[in-house]
């Protein structure tokens, strides 16, 4: 009978409540390239005794913990995976130099000795971002708008991984989709990614409130990159625009008066002159 409480205890424990309980899982979602970064899969034994804590990326081991193995700490080759051996333990994995190619799936697997062989199993996805190192580029502006002018400007990112997320703002207000122009992000032999928006309108006089519009690209990667280029384009009063067009006019007109009158002048001179 007390054998059979013991086993239907050892039972219980097994399925579920009391056995191995993960504490703290980190696999953190973004490193820049170059960094170093650290994985962590702490967790309570809750009385069991360890056998063997392994992580792998993808589906590849790449570091494996054996408390009863000699060596106890074991690391295998897994491309942009580099594990600093040193500063691995049971609980925590280092990783040196992170490369692009260190973005993946990771996944630590934890099983507890015989009878039981209990495992915890956590996995997450980390990336490695490539930080811009400029500002995005604005290109096909001109110095001048004026209302009724088409408007067609492209603003460009620096190379980065992932692809930064381009925005253009009229006047601090987001553009309406219809005038963008959506460009294929372009790939680098490194795997960085530069992407074109396009912006592409019919100025009306709405756009430019106090006579000036503004125009600005902003470019972002999740949490790490938010630097802003902006071009604040100046134009004429639309009143002001029409009176130096009737200037423009007189001044054509007038040479035209001079001329026509001078030819007449001529025209006297030489009739004065063969009378
Ligand atoms: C904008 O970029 C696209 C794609 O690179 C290019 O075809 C187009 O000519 C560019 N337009 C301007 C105004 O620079
Ligand atoms: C970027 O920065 C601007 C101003 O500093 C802010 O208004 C905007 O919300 C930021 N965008 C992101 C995606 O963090």
């Amino acid at each position: 009978m007390l054998v059979l409480a013991c086993w239907v205890l050892v039972l219980l424990c097994g399925e579920g409540g009391f056995a191995l309980r993960m504490r703290r899982f980190e696999v953190p979602l973004h490193v820049p390239r170059g960094e170093s970064t650290t994985l962590r899969c702490e967790f309570d034994l809750q009385g069991e005794r360890l056998y063997s804590v392994k992580w792998y990326k993808g589906g590849r081991e790449f570091f494996r913990h054996v408390p009863n193995e000699q060596p106890k700490k074991q690391v295998y080759e897994v491309t942009g995976v580099n594990v600093d051996m040193e500063e691995s333990t049971g609980q925590v994995v280092k990783l040196r130099e992170v490369e692009l190619a260190t973005s993946g799936r990771y996944k630590c697997e934890v099983l507890a000795e015989a009878p039981a062989f209990n495992t915890l199993v956590e996995h997450a996805i980390l990336t490695v971002v490539e930080i811009p190192q400029e500002k995005p580029i604005v290109q096909g502006a001109r110095e001048r708008y004026h209302p009724g002018d088409i408007v067609r400007i492209n603003c460009t990112s620096a190379p980065s991984k992932p692809a930064a997320t381009l925005t253009w703002y009229i006047n601090d207000r987001v553009a309406p989709e219809q005038y963008l122009m959506r460009y294929l992000p372009y790939m680098d032999h490194e795997g960085l990614e530069t992407t074109t928006l396009g912006l592409h309108f019919h100025a009306t006089h709405d756009h430019f409130p106090r006579n000036v519009m503004s125009l600005r690209c902003t470019a972002s990667i999740g949490f790490f990159y938010n630097k802003t280029e902006e071009t604040a384009l100046e134009t004429h009063r639309p009143a002001l625009s029409l009176q130096s067009r009737e200037h423009f006019y007189d001044s054509l007109g007038a040479p035209r008066t001079v001329s026509s009158l001078g030819l007449t002048l001529l025209l006297l001179c030489v009739l004065h002159a063969l009378r």
